[in-house]
């Protein structure tokens, strides 16, 4: 078993972490976030989402955090767009406002497809198709995301052949990197590897990453499972924030700073300073008035105050 010898880490927390928010959050205390974890390293951001601000009232805030970020060099920033009206919102600013990546999100659940999206898995991928050619004329990199890849809210668990069609829809399309979500967290790694697998018949190692939420704190486990097949991208979330308003109870992704305290451990580069990047974590749990949910944090901070 040969471990990856350096990780790429996207961190979700400002888009998957504050769509989840029950309190507003301004779009100054977004943009300061991002900020602060480029600053802490992070190579890539995925900083909002162009949906429906019915459907995600946290995230109507959109195009004014993409304006209010100041963009570093070597840093790439994703949006979430689920058909061309968010496309269309999303490049509707000057081309240096527009993201690097967008992402496209379907599930490998049909009743979690209709709960979160409003339509089935086929019609989903009718709807991505556009969004899809049309990101890449523009020269967007084009990042799809599979939810429920191994256990739905509402249908229980999923078979990894679900997830395998998806990724095969996914890939014919055009879409060119693909995220393994465990929306709900209920993986363990068996599970997880196998739906890993399911997604490698379609695509090449180097377009997978894995996306563990930590309800059952499963997420850490899962994620070394994956580095051991030789997955190196992971999104993560700073403070572990993160959740989804259509899959209740699960709670966030898996910390960012736990995933880099465990890849310094290993040896494993990230380029992300964990001392900065416990401070971006506490930036935004203070805002939010609660304590980082990440034990590396916790206990880093422990110490620091002696
Ligand atoms: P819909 O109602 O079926 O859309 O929603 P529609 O095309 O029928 O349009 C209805 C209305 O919505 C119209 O407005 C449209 O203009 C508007 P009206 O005429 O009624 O005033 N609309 C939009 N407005 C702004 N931006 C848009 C947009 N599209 C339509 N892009 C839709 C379909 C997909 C829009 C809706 O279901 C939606 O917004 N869903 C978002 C759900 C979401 O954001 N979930 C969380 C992110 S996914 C996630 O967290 C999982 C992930 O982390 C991986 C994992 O952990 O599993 C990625
Ligand atoms: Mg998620």
């Amino acid at each position: 078993m040969s471990l990856p010898s350096k990780v790429k880490l996207v961190d979700v927390g400002p888009r998957d972490g504050l769509q989840n928010e029950k309190q507003m959050v301004p779009a100054a205390v977004k943009i300061e976030l991002v900020q602060r974890l480029q600053d802490a390293g992070l190579k890539e951001i995925e900083v909002t989402s162009f949906v429906s601000p019915k459907w995600v009232p946290q995230m109507a805030d959109a195009s004014e955090v993409m304006h209010g970020i100041r963009r570093q060099s070597g840093v790439r920033y994703s949006v979430l767009t689920p058909n061309m009206k968010g496309f269309e919102a999303a490049i509707a600013a000057p081309r240096a406002e527009w993201p690097d990546e967008i992402v496209v999100f379907g599930a490998a659940s049909e009743a979690f497809s209709q709960r979160n999206i409003n339509c089935s898995i086929a019609e989903s991928i009718e709807r991505f198709r556009p969004v899809v050619e049309a990101a890449r004329a523009n020269g967007i990199y084009v990042r799809g995301a599979m939810s429920c890849t191994v256990g739905c809210p509402y249908e229980g668990e999923v078979a990894p052949e679900r997830v395998g069609m998806l990724a095969g829809l996914m890939k014919g399309i055009g879409v060119q990197h693909i995220g393994v979500a465990d929306t709900i967290g209920v993986g363990t790694p068996r599970k997880v590897r196998r739906a890993m697998e399911a997604t490698l018949t379609h695509y090449d190692i180097n377009d997978v990453s894995g996306h563990f939420h930590d309800t059952y704190g499963q997420a850490l486990a899962n994620t070394l499972a994956s580095l051991e097949m030789g997955v190196w991208q992971f999104d993560t979330s700073v403070a572990g924030l993160g959740g989804c308003p259509y899959a209740k109870g699960a709670t966030g992704n898996v910390a960012s700073e736990d995933v880099v305290y465990l890849l310094d451990g290993m040896g494993i580069a990230t380029g992300i300073d964990l001392d900065k990047l416990i401070d971006a974590g506490k930036f935004i749990s203070d805002h939010l008035q609660r304590k980082p949910n990440s034990r590396a944090a916790t206990a880093i901070l422990a110490k620091r105050a002696g």
